[in-house]
């Protein structure tokens, strides 16, 4: 074995030159891993005792991309296209093998070898566009050379992680290896490509697949069309795309340069920006200054749920996916029943798309099991109350809870507005509890806000955290205050959302402004659709609201056919005459003159008191860093991800300019819009929320 560099070893495993890339945590491009396969590829060159040629890694992963935390520095190390180039040409045949995740510039680098080998649980895909951008070095030329075009746009545009055996069967992959065996595999692979005198096959020759693509433009265009929501507002995708028409329509070397130039341009724009901020985002919420990462941690090996309503059932799902048993308790048969029937309807969907297969569903379920007894609860490592929010049930629970549960068993709440530390009080053992705030639907939204009240233990945390990641949650810590953060600062916006309905913006105004900025919908849709009645009580509504009288008139919503839009039947929403008309009545009863009200006022309106808010939020130590903000805005209310999150949009519109804004608000309409003593110190310092 010969050390090539800090991260490189080559050694000759008989006549198979074998470079081993060890680069932790992932193996990404940095300057020493592109040095590393330079050298070590010219090393084996030169070997004559090399026929062939195998790169692999060591750790937990194939080459997982470039390295992110170079981008936007200094360019050092080798140039990783002439890298790429140099193993396309080499005289030998040279070998990927690949195990954990072969991604973006990864892939990438395994697509200029020969030859891919795998191990069946590996998973390759090209990310670039969830970072905002595409591949750079030769992919979006080189995939759909191997793939065809249609798969190509798919991969691509989703960023979706292939199983190895998919891999295999789009030619992605050569052969597939016997888990744990990578290195024997892909040597032997090795030999067999000198033996039977295999050809150097260069992917950047093979053009077959893009040529029968040539003179369709329409699978573009279908393909545009048919994703057009999904894409909305996000450039990469389309940029994507358009490397993929350069692939069937220009030669392999036009098509790098297309690549090159559209690269350039996400990397330096907002969007990228903000997407690659949000993936360490992510990350860093993970990391808690003062429970570190070797806290103790509580083995789950099962869970117990109360209540079996949409919360509680999807929370149960989230389990069971991960393989680990759940107890579901209710009080009555019926509603366990039904509860048990909507995860079993929930799977069936999910499996006749093509998500999950009929054995996966049964497994699954196998996995649920129903009770009317909370004793049976007992041996639970991990209990999630998730029932209607009422402090004295809440409180009756917990002291069941605390009498019935096993010791060191953590003891959770789903609330989303109840005070958690009022809660962990009527147990014995406040330090096992915590909040663990779950969205709806809690199987499919990716957030989870994990609450620590005053006594809850660091184990408790540490434990929790890590579950959430075990179950596909993204999660953020933060601290006991009305609303926790997500909701917190949605009030802001929701207050305004009404008042500026009172100062005459119609709420179809209101909703165009967020959705163009790139929310999935308005407040005032959101409300349709959930349902306007959703806390209203017929017998005592007395018209006071805009609400209560679109309640009383039975435009409820969606659902009703009608709320504050009206709805045809395919439920497309128009503005309605009969809203505009109460809300005309509202005002002028008020004595309010209506005014024309800016898109710009509306958008400042509804989201500056939000970033002002995060700044109390802040300041108060609800949320550890303004990221975690950020993360639990884009993971749990639809904030758009190219957009950063709202302390990281505050930052670049400007903290000066909303604070300004805030403060003639303040002037104007009172204490209500006061800017946090943050946002003044941050304005005064010159500096920014996220350090961007
Ligand atoms: N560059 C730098 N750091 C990276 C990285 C990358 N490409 N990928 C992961 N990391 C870091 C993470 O920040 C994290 O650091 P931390 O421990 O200090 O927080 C650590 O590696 C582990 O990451 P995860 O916590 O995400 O570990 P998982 O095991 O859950 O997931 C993974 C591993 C699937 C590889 C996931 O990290 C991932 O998806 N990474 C990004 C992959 C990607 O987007 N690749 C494309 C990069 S862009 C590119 O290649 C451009 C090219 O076309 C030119």
């Amino acid at each position: 074995m010969t050390a090539i560099n800090a991260v490189t070893d080559y050694s000759l495993e008989g006549d198979v030159g074998v470079i081993t890339l060890n680069s932790p945590p992932v193996n990404a491009l940095s300057a020493a891993v592109r040095d590393g396969i330079a050298d070590g590829m010219a090393k084996a060159f030169a070997d004559p005792g090399a026929k062939a040629v195998v790169l692999i890694c060591e750790g937990r992963t194939f080459i997982a991309g470039a390295d992110i935390t170079e981008f936007g520095g200094e360019r050092k190390g080798a140039d990783l296209l002439k890298v790429m180039q140099d193993m396309e040409n080499a005289p030998k045949p040279v070998i990927a093998a690949i195990h954990g995740t072969a991604l973006g510039g990864g892939l990438e680098t395994a697509l200029a070898c020969h030859y891919r080998v795998a191990v069946p649980s590996a998973r390759c895909g090209l990310p670039e566009v969830a970072l905002g951008l595409l591949p750079g070095a030769g992919g979006t030329q080189r995939l759909p050379r191997i793939v065809g075009v249609e798969k190509a746009l798919e991969m691509m545009t989703s960023g979706a992680h292939v199983p190895a055996p998919q891999c295999l069967a789009m030619g992605l992959v050569d052969e597939l290896t016997e888990e744990g065996k990578l290195r024997e595999g892909a040597i032997a692979f090795a030999r067999k490509v000198v033996a039977e005198g295999r050809p150097l096959k260069k992917v950047r020759e093979s053009n077959e697949k893009v040529e029968a693509a040539r003179g369709h433009p329409e699978i573009f265009e279908n393909f545009r069309k048919a994703n057009a929501r999904k894409f909305r507002g996000f450039l990469a995708p389309e940029y994507n795309i358009r490397c993929i028409e350069a692939a069937v329509n220009e030669p392999f070397e036009e098509g790098m340069k297309t690549e090159r130039r559209l690269f350039g341009e996400l990397m330096s724009g907002s969007q990228s920006a903000a997407q690659r901020y949000a993936f360490f985002a992510e990350r860093q919420a993970n990391k808690i200054p003062d429970v570190p990462d070797d806290t103790p941690q509580i083995p789950v090996g099962s869970v117990g749920i109360i209540g079996a309503g949409t919360m509680g059932g999807g929370i149960a799902m989230n389990f069971a996916n991960a393989g680990i048993p759940v107890t579901i308790v209710e009080v009555k048969q019926d509603a366990l029943d039904r509860g048990l029937g909507v995860i079993r309807k929930n799977y069936e969907r999910t499996a006749s798309r093509g998500g999950i297969t009929a054995a996966d569903v049964e497994k699954r379920i196998g996995l649920i099991k129903g009770s009317l007894d909370m004793n049976d609860l007992a041996p639970a490592d991990m209990v999630i109350e998730a029932v209607f929010e009422r402090m004295d049930i809440k409180k009756d629970i917990f002291t069941k809870l605390d009498a019935i549960c096993k010791p060191g068993a953590i003891l959770a709440t789903n609330t989303s507005a109840l005070n958690i530390d009022e809660i962990a009080l009527v147990t014995k053992r406040p330090e096992a509890v915590i909040g663990l705030h779950f969205f709806s639907p809690a199987n499919v939204m990716k957030l989870l806000e994990v609450v620590r009240a005053d006594h809850t233990a660091k184990p408790v945390i540490a434990t929790s955290m890590k579950l959430a990641k075990k179950i596909g949650k993204i999660a953020a810590l933060v601290r006991v205050t009305p609303g926790f953060v997500g909701n917190r600062m949605l009030a802001q916006r929701q207050r305004e959302a009404q008042k500026l309905m009172f100062e005459g913006a119609m709420p179809w105004d209101i909703d165009r402004v967020l959705y163009d900025f790139g929310f999935p919908m308005g407040p005032f849709a959101m409300s349709d659709l959930a349902g306007l009645d959703v806390g209203w009580v017929k017998e005592t509504s007395k018209g006071e609201t805009i609400r209560d009288v679109l309640c009383e008139m039975d435009r409820r919503g969606q659902k009703t056919g009608a709320g504050y839009y009206d709805y045809d039947e395919n439920r497309v929403a128009r503005p309605s005459p009969v809203t505009e008309k109460i809300i005309q009545d509202f005002v002028a009863k008020s004595g309010v003159n209506p005014r024309q009200i800016s898109d710009e006022e509306i958008l400042e309106r509804c989201l500056y008191p939000m970033v002002n808010e995060g700044a109390k939020i802040l300041e108060e130590g609800k949320a550890i860093r303004a990221s975690d903000i950020d993360v639990i805005w884009e993971n749990g209310y639809g904030w758009p991800v190219y957009r950063g999150g709202p302390m990281w949009w505050g930052d670049h519109v400007g903290l000066d300019k909303i604070l300004a804004r805030m403060m003639e608000f303040q002037a104007q309409m009172g204490d209500v819009y006061k800017p946090a003593a943050l946002l003044e110190t941050m304005v005064a310092q010159g500096k920014k929320f996220t350090g961007s």
